[in-house]
């Protein structure tokens, strides 16, 4: 279970990103109905996040106070590779900087790298972010999604400890 109960703050536009708890199921669940018309997740997808040991699930949260964005990365139950498993802004708060706000929020939290993500073949705006924030494309999953889309694997590697950029 995450422990991280910290929050920030973007001064300069009232955005704050939280650790999200199971009372913001529903809302998540609303929110990735917006943000992934063909692939939301379920509620028991999204519960299986919160009971995971090893997930960090952030909340991204607008200044009127509506959930704006999601993510959750980690070790899916402790085991095997780090994954940012979602990721997601509200398309009214799209191409602000907040998706690679919450990215480096994600990355924050992750001690040990590297990172793994799979994204649609098609989906050129999170592959231009990942590719802006040092993640490259290792494999292909041929018709990984049900539609018969390919699915990019990009993975990035974290600084050794004590290295800073
Ligand atoms: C992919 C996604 C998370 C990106 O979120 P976002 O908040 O729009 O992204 P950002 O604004 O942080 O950055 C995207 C790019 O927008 C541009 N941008 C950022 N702020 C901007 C602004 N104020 N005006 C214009 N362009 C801007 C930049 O090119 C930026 O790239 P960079 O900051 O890495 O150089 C979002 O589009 C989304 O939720 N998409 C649907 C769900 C999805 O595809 N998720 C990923 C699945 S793998």
């Amino acid at each position: 279970m995450t422990v991280d109960t910290g929050s920030r703050v973007n001064a300069n536009a009232g955005y704050g990103i939280r650790r999200a708890t199971l009372f913001d199921l529903l809302a998540i669940r609303w929110l990735e109905k917006q943000v992934f018309p063909h692939d939301a997740y379920g509620l028991i997808e999204i519960l299986v996040l919160f009971v995971s040991p090893g997930m960090h699930n952030l909340k991204l949260i607008a200044p009127d106070g509506a959930l704006a964005g999601f993510a959750a990365a980690g070790k899916l139950f402790g085991l095997g590779r780090t994954w940012i498993v979602t990721i997601g802004i509200h398309p009214d708060h799209q191409r602000r900087g907040l998706g690679r706000w919450l990215l480096a929020e994600c990355e924050a939290r992750i001690t040990t790298g590297p990172i793994y993500l799979t994204v649609r073949r098609s989906n050129a705006r999170a592959q231009d972010l990942y590719l802006r924030n040092g993640y490259r494309e290792f494999h292909v999953r041929r018709g990984y999604y049900p539609n018969g889309e390919d699915g990019i694997e990009m993975r990035k590697d974290l600084d050794p400890p004590g290295i800073q950029r």
